[in-house]
């Protein structure tokens, strides 16, 4: 059975001039950094992502805005709606995510464990659940 996700709570130093939050990789990052993206300038609407990794971990966090991500483990489906950037949603490898419910101006922030491999990816969802272990949904998937 593979890992399944969860919130990590990031620290948070208040300041009246601002508060300031921060990850490092030996305190807050359950894996080594090898790349960093960003999702942004979402048209309402619009879904991203709809995948899921053989090997690559990721950290999600909502740095601007909010958005939900929908997790597919194999068997079940989790909702994680992020919309403060003091949390992160951390992905093993093998769940499939999506992203929806983009609020404008949201700002999706990634780390991942790898560098960028489209071979990583796993597009379909009835060969995600293949290797994930659990039969094909009867109804389909809509993600
Ligand atoms: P993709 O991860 O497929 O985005 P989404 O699942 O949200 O549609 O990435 C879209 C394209 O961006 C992909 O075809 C290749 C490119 N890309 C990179 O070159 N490097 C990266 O680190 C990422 C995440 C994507």
């Amino acid at each position: 059975m593979h890992a399944l996700p969860y919130l990590i709570d990031l620290p948070k130093i208040l300041d009246d001039r601002g508060n300031l939050s921060f990850l490092q990789e030996s305190d807050q990052i359950p894996f080594e950094v090898k790349r960093a993206y960003w999702i942004y300038d979402v048209p309402g609407g619009e879904v991203r992502g709809s995948h899921a990794f053989y090997r690559s971990h990721e950290l999600i966090i909502a740095l601007s805005g909010s958005f939900d991500v929908v997790v597919h483990d194999g068997s079940e489906e989790h909702v994680f709606s992020l919309k403060r950037s003091y949390y992160a949603l951390y992905l093993p490898p093998m769940n499939w995510r999506t992203l929806r419910d983009f609020s404008t101006n949201s700002l999706a922030f990634v780390v991942a464990s790898t560098e960028y491999h489209e071979s990583d990816y796993i597009r379909s969802f009835e060969t995600f659940q293949m290797a994930a272990g659990s039969p094909p949904c009867p109804n389909g998937h809509s993600s």
